[in-house]
């Protein structure tokens, strides 16, 4: 793994809507996107990448007989692009734990509920049928537990009584394009880091909801 911060790679599956606020963003941030790698030729997110000559890379699952076959590719196409860090945005395969650990305090991803609330997938959904009050989006870091590292900044959002899991994921994606661009700008300034299963800011321990960003 290089120890350029600034360097980053996105791992899609899909729209992409994520990776185009990164794009966004980066002209006028301080980090660059070396690469785009989809699991799935047919991502969106791949397409919007090109038009912003930002070269891509497809390492599609299907094609390996397992889960270690196909970290092991995707690795060798992440080690090309030599990024110091590592985004998932909406990328939807599971990463395993020799993966992770190679990368260890180098991978970030987002999540659409307010962790350690409402890991895995569905969120919306799920939130509505609790009948919760507040939703929100989660920025972590990837440890080997699924959804489970240490959370490094939230936004949250109060769910309205005419709200359905379309409202809602309209709502979060909104927050999900202010917060991303910001948390990977915090880490190209070295500004972030791992440390065991803690996060920390400017040397400060994050507390368990991360930095909360309030609501607007
Ligand atoms: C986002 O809601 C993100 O939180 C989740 O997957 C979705 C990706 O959307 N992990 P997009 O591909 O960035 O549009």
């Amino acid at each position: 793994m290089h120890n350029n911060h600034r360097s980053v790679v996105v791992l899609i599956s899909g729209n992409g809507s994520n990776l185009q606020a990164l794009l966004d963003f980066s002209n006028a941030g301080n980090y660059r996107i070396s690469g785009v790698i989809s699991n799935k030729s047919d991502a969106y997110g791949l397409q919007r990448a090109e038009q912003c000559n930002i070269p891509t890379t497809v390492v599609e699952h299907r094609r390996y007989a397992n889960r270690d076959l196909f970290d092991k590719a995707l690795s060798e196409a992440i080690d090309v692009y030599e990024p110091g860090l590592i985004v998932l945005a909406g990328f939807m395969r599971i990463l395993g734990a020799d993966f992770v650990k190679r990368y260890n305090g180098k991978i970030l991803n987002i999540h659409p509920s307010l962790l350690p609330n409402y890991p895995g997938t569905n969120t919306h959904q799920r939130v509505l049928d609790a009948g919760e009050k507040l939703h929100g989006v989660s920025v972590h870091f990837v440890t080997e537990e699924l959804d489970g590292g240490p959370v490094v900044a939230q936004e949250s959002i109060a769910i309205e009584s005419i709200d359905d899991s379309e409202t809602l994921a309209l709502r979060i994606h909104y927050k999900e394009r202010i917060l991303y661009p910001a948390v990977v700008s915090w880490f190209a300034d070295g500004r972030l880091r791992l440390e065991a299963n803690d996060a920390f800011l400017d040397e400060q321990l994050l507390p368990e909801t991360g930095q909360r960003i309030p609501s607007s």
